[in-house]
C-alpha cells in the first residue's frame, strides 16, 4: 500500500472503530436502572419471576440489578440498600417479611425520590410504596376452597368428609388473604359438619406455616396423621402453595396413602411449580392455582416504565390493599385453577412449560 493510501485506510479504520464504540455506548446507556429484590431462590416461581422482569426491563433499555435474599430478612435489607447507593431508579421488591423493617431502607429511598413498586407481596407499614402488582389473592383462596368443595361434592353429597387445613407465611399479607378465601368456601360445610377437622386447627394460626417452609409443613402433617388418624382417612387437605403440598404429600406417602386401595386425598396447591405439575401428572397433588409469573412481572415493568416518564400506571384496586399507611393502587390478575384436565391447556399451550419439561 502506498503511504497515501495508508494514510486514508487507516482514517476509515479509526471512523468505524470510533463509530462503532459510539454504538456500543449508546446501547450501553439504559433508559434507567431498577433494582430487582426478590426473597428466594428455594422457589422456582421466584426465579422466574426474577429472570422475566430482567428480561423484560432490558428489552426497553433499562438497566437491572437483580437479587436473591434467600429468605433472610437481613440480606434483603442489606441487598437494597446496596441498590440504593448504586443509584436506582425503581425499586421492585416482592418482601421476605412484609411487616418488618422495610420501612427505614424505604424512607431512605423515598430521600432520594427512587419510586417503590411492591411486587406480588404488599410491603407493609409504609407510605412510600406507589404501586402494587399481584394477583387476586382473595381468588387464589376461592379457587383452593371450591375445588374442594367439588371434588368431595359437598354440594350434593352428606358427608362427612375429614380435612385439614394449611395456611401460609403469618409474615405474608397474601397468606391471610388465601386463607379467608377459601374459608368463604369451606366454613359454612365445616359449620353445618359435612366436613370435619378431627384436629379441630381450624384457625389460621393454627395451620400457619413460617416462611411456606414445606419442611415444617410436613412436620405438622406428621403429627396430625399420627394424632387424629390411625384409624381414620384425611379426604382433603387444603394446601396454600406448592412447596407446602410437597411436604403434606410426603407425609401422607409416608403412612400408606396414593398406594392400594388408600388414594390420596384431594390436596390443593399454588403457583404451578414444575414439581407440582408432574406430581399432579402422577395423581399426587391434585390441584394447583396458576399465576403468570410473565404477566406479573409485564405488569411491574409497566408500572415502572410510568413512573419513570411521569405518567400514570394502570390499575384495577384502589380499595383492598391497605397497608397501614395508605392505600396502595394495585393491579389484580387473575389466577386461574388447574389440575390434570386443564395442565396442558393452561401450562404448554400457552408455552409456560414445555412437553419435554413435564416429561411428556
Ligand atoms: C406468596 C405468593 C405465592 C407463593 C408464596 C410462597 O406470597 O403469593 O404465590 O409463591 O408466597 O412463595
Amino acid at each position: 500500500m502506498k503511504k497515501k493510501s495508508l494514510t486514508l485506510f487507516l482514517l476509515i479504520v479509526m471512523v468505524f472503530t470510533l463509530a462503532g464504540c459510539g454504538a456500543v455506548e449508546t446501547k450501553g446507556e439504559s433508559k434507567g436502572y431498577i433494582g430487582i429484590s426478590m426473597p428466594t431462590k428455594s422457589s422456582e416461581r421466584w426465579v422466574n419471576d426474577g429472570e422475566n422482569m430482567k428480561i423484560q426491563f432490558e428489552e426497553l433499555g433499562y438497566k437491572t440489578d437483580l437479587q436473591y435474599a434467600e429468605d433472610i430478612i437481613e440480606n434483603q435489607t442489606a441487598q437494597i440498600e446496596n441498590m440504593i447507593t448504586k443509584g436506582v431508579d425503581v425499586l421492585v421488591i416482592a418482601p421476605i417479611d412484609d411487616r418488618s423493617g422495610l420501612s427505614s431502607v424505604l424512607e431512605r429511598a423515598n430521600q432520594r425520590g427512587i419510586k417503590v413498586i411492591s411486587y406480588d407481596r404488599l410491603i407493609q407499614h409504609s407510605e412510600h410504596v406507589d404501586y402494587y402488582a399481584t394477583f387476586d389473592n382473595f381468588q387464589v383462596g376461592v379457587l383452593q376452597g371450591t375445588y374442594i368443595e367439588e371434588k368431595l361434592g359437598l354440594k350434593e353429597s352428606e358427608g362427612p368428609f375429614n380435612i385439614e387445613l394449611f395456611a401460609g407465611s403469618p409474615d405474608d399479607n397474601n397468606a391471610y388473604f388465601f386463607f379467608d378465601g377459601a374459608m368463604s368456601v369451606l366454613e359454612p360445610y365445616i359449620d353445618s359438619g359435612k366436613l370435619v377437622v378431627k384436629s379441630n386447627q381450624t384457625k389460621f394460626n393454627q395451620g400457619a406455616t413460617l416462611r411456606w417452609d414445606g419442611a415444617l409443613a410436613q412436620s405438622r402433617m406428621d403429627n396430625l396423621l399420627s394424632a387424629y388418624y390411625s384409624s381414620e382417612r384425611v379426604d382433603a387437605v387444603l394446601s396454600p402453595y406448592d412447596g407446602i403440598s410437597i411436604g403434606v404429600i410426603s407425609s401422607l406417602r409416608g403412612v400408606g396413602y396414593g398406594s392400594g386401595d388408600n388414594p390420596m386425598p384431594v390436596i390443593t396447591g399454588q403457583d404451578a411449580e414444575l414439581a407440582s405439575i408432574k406430581s399432579i401428572i402422577n395423581k399426587r397433588q391434585t390441584q394447583t392455582v396458576f399465576k403468570d409469573t410473565r404477566e406479573l412481572a409485564k405488569k411491574a415493568v409497566e408500572m415502572a416504565d410510568a413512573l419513570l416518564n411521569g405518567k400514570q400506571a394502570e390499575v384495577n384496586d384502589t380499595k383492598t390493599y391497605d397497608n397501614h399507611k395508605k392505600i396502595v393502587p394495585a393491579y389484580l390478575l387473575n389466577p386461574v385453577s388447574v389440575d390434570i384436565t386443564n395442565y396442558d391447556s393452561v401450562l404448554i399451550d400457552s408455552g409456560y412449560y414445555t412437553k419435554e419439561q413435564l416429561g411428556k
